[in-house]
């Protein structure tokens, strides 16, 4: 087993504590290692993008046992995560390669650009999605920002899914971690009807307590058929 990257959190309250959902994408990446090394990419520098990335750890993992020659774009809405993220990349590689852009989702990144996205978004069935922090005195929303996904804990994760195929590069995939909530089956069956330019399959599951996990793999396999709106 991999060493877990040693975590440099600069705000605790405010950035999301890695836990079980952000350790199955650790497993992962640590069991797609031989899958990487074989897959071409075109004699480029790999761009592997995280959305969301707390506190940086599942980037510095890749970063550091999977995708060494890569270039790592970390993004998060939420400042201190792209502080944190810099830091534990900081701590734990000496490659550099990596940067931690503040944005909304995918927003600061070029289309058709993306080799390997990974994504372990707000997941949790929430009423709503709190509005950004304005004062000081709001900061406590970070940490629900980092869980809220909205009535079927979908709404952030959507929107992801709608600009995939325009975001990732012609071979690219992304990895998205679901709840059972978010009924993965089905957003997985719905996203590869609309996309036969995809192949789209589960990657991993596991129970976490109460909770059951899987990430999903979105794979493009070429060609640019797609709904107009992705
Ligand atoms: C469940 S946490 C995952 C953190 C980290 N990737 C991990 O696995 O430990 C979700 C992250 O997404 C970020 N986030 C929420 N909405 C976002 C948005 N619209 N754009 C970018 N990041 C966002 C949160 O700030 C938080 O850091």
């Amino acid at each position: 087993m991999l060493p877990t990257p040693d975590i440099k959190i600069t705000d605790p309250e405010k950035v999301y504590d890695p836990a079980e959902d952000s350790f199955l994408l650790l497993d992962l990446f640590e069991e797609l290692r031989d899958y990487f090394k074989r897959k071409e990419f075109g004699h480029k520098t790999p761009l592997v993008v995280e959305i969301g990335t707390g506190s940086g750890i599942v980037s510095t993992f890749i970063n550091e046992y999977v995708l060494p020659n890569g270039y790592f774009i970390a993004t998060d809405i939420n400042p201190y995560s792209c502080a944190s993220a810099l830091q534990t990349n900081k701590a734990n590689t000496t490659s550099f390669n990596l940067d931690a852009v503040r944005c909304d989702l995918l927003s600061a990144i070029q289309d058709h650009l993306i080799d390997v996205l990974v994504f372990n978004p707000p997941y949790v069935p929430t009423e709503s999605i709190p509005s950004m922090p304005t004062t000081k005195n709001e900061e406590y929303k970070w940490m629900d920002i980092a869980l809220n996904g909205g009535p079927t804990g979908m709404d952030i994760t959507n929107k992801v899914l709608d600009s995939l195929n325009r975001k990732l590069s012609v071979n690219g995939e992304a990895y998205i971690l679901f709840c059972a909530r978010n009924k993965p089956k089905q957003v997985a069956a719905n996203f590869q009807s609309n996309h036969d330019n995809f192949k789209v399959e589960q990657v991993i599951f596991r129970k976490a307590g109460w909770e059951e996990l899987s990430i999903y793999r979105f794979l493009k396999v070429g060609g640019t058929k797609s709904t107009p709106s992705a």
